[in-house]
């Protein structure tokens, strides 16, 4: 991805207090998608902070994506309501048909698979979104049938 300087203008919507670090690093991964390396150097030189405090603001939250997602972003929950309920299985299930590990994109930019701590909807456990919808009470039968369509890029 080339990023020109004009690509960056919105910065200038922000003031340059250290407070505009995550406004603006959510408009980052918002434009783009993800945090493009480049970007954080132009941000740390806008706010005049050292590139190191970009980073460890960007890596302290899991919001922020330091690679292109792909066009399916897969979340297993692995909060204790979906442990308890199988969510190891689900992503076994998962990693072998996507042949990537959690927070992994497969080569050609179709699938990133993702781990996170809750989905919000542990009633429905062991639960999986797909692009932010949400599937629970999921079988490894449930997730194959799933997984199979995500692989072909048939998944609606
Ligand atoms: S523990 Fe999985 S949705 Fe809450």
């Amino acid at each position: 991805m080339v990023i020109e300087k004009k690509d960056l203008d919105f910065f200038k919507e922000y003031t340059t207090e250290s407070s505009s670090i995550i406004p603006l690093l959510q408009q980052i991964q918002d434009k783009f998608g993800y945090l493009p390396s480049e970007t954080l150097g132009e941000l740390a030189d806008y706010l005049d902070v050292p590139l190191s405090r970009i980073y460890g603001v960007a890596t302290f939250y899991s919001q922020f994506n330091f690679t292109p997602l792909g066009k399916y972003v897969v979340k297993v929950c692995h909060g204790t309501a979906c442990h308890v309920n199988g969510a190891v299985d689900i992503a076994d299930e998962l990693i072998d048909i996507f042949g990537i590990k959690e927070e992994e994109t497969t080569s050609d930019g179709l699938i990133t698979l993702q781990s996170v701590a809750c989905l919000g909807c542990c009633s429905l456990a062991p639960v999986v979104s797909v692009n932010d919808k949400v599937y629970g009470n999921l079988t490894r039968a449930d997730v194959r049938r799933i997984a199979k369509k995500i692989v072909k890029d048939e998944f609606e």
